[in-house]
């Protein structure tokens, strides 16, 4: 028996809030004309965010020949999306790193970012509509774990320790040690912070996408492949078995077969070195 988000929450108490800019890029769409005027204002009003941006968009990655000294040419160069994506990394990361940040903290971290820009890149490979929603659900998918890492640092800490040595289905250890696991927590966050139901539906099933909504499953597959890849790649808690049956359900829902997953996997891999440097390094 699992609990419900509500009993969750009793059980947790508090819960940390959606940071603010990332609340506000989220709103900031795309398909709007005015959207990148909107991201650098929103850019702007943070210091350190408007030095990291531009800080980007001068690296090596984007070959340069003369330096990038107003946000509005950080946009350009970077493109909206890979803009939008560093803002929303850059505010999410702070969610990683409330409690004292050890190694735990920086796994979570780094696995989250692996699956949003995989999840996000083997969408573009398969010419997906769905990257940039991809890219946030992915970022946030395991946010469960963060929680439980902020409410017992020291019992869930054990936990995470043991998984990653001796592997086992984290799901069950975590219902075992604590009446939730991290789905159930995450659920509960996201309910709280109230963005968009479709993130929420990745956060409860990217364990066990077909139990997702049918308007929200393909997303929830594309992130549980995503986070299959960052495990593949030994980015993570937990080994790529414990994974194998939302991987198989993923594959289905999105009507894949093995061959043509293999091939945009590879893709999908191939991209990520470049975007985990252009993201990694705040
Ligand atoms: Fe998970
Ligand atoms: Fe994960």
């Amino acid at each position: 028996m699992t609990m419900s988000p509500q009993e969750v929450i009793h059980n947790l108490g508090d819960l940390p809030p959606l940071p603010r800019v990332a609340t506000r890029v989220i709103r900031i769409s795309a398909a709007s004309e005015t959207s990148s005027e909107e991201l650098q204002n929103l850019i702007r009003t943070d210091q350190a965010l408007t030095a990291q941006v531009l800080k980007i968009a001068n690296s090596a990655l984007f070959g340069r020949v003369r330096e990038v000294t107003t946000l509005t040419q950080a946009i350009l160069t970077l493109g909206f999306s890979t803009a939008r994506s560093v803002v929303l990394a850059s505010s999410v990361k702070n969610l990683f790193t409330r409690g004292p940040v050890g190694l735990q903290e920086r796994i979570l971290w780094e696995h989250a970012l692996v699956t949003a820009l995989t999840g996000s890149a083997f969408s573009q490979a398969m010419a997906f509509p769905q990257t940039e929603e991809v890219f946030l659900a992915g970022l946030v998918h395991d946010i469960g774990k963060s929680v439980l890492a902020l409410k017992f640092p020291d019992h869930y800490g054990t936990l995470l320790r043991r998984i990653k040595e001796q592997g086992g289905d984290g799901l069950t250890l975590e219902l075992e040690a604590f009446g939730f696991d991290h789905a159930t927590v995450g659920e509960a966050l996201l309910r709280s912070w109230n963005i968009a139901p479709g993130i929420e539906a990745v956060v409860r099933w990217h364990h066990d996408p077909l139990q997702a909504s049918p308007d929200h499953r393909r997303l929830v597959a594309l992130v549980a492949l995503g986070n299959q890849m960052a495990i593949d790649i030994q980015v993570g808690f937990g080994g790529p078995d414990t994974l194998a049956r939302a991987t198989r359900a993923a594959l289905d829902i999105l009507g894949l077969d093995d061959a043509t997953y293999q091939e945009a996997r590879t893709s999908a891999l191939g991209a990520l070195e470049r975007d985990k440097a252009l993201i990694a390094d705040f």
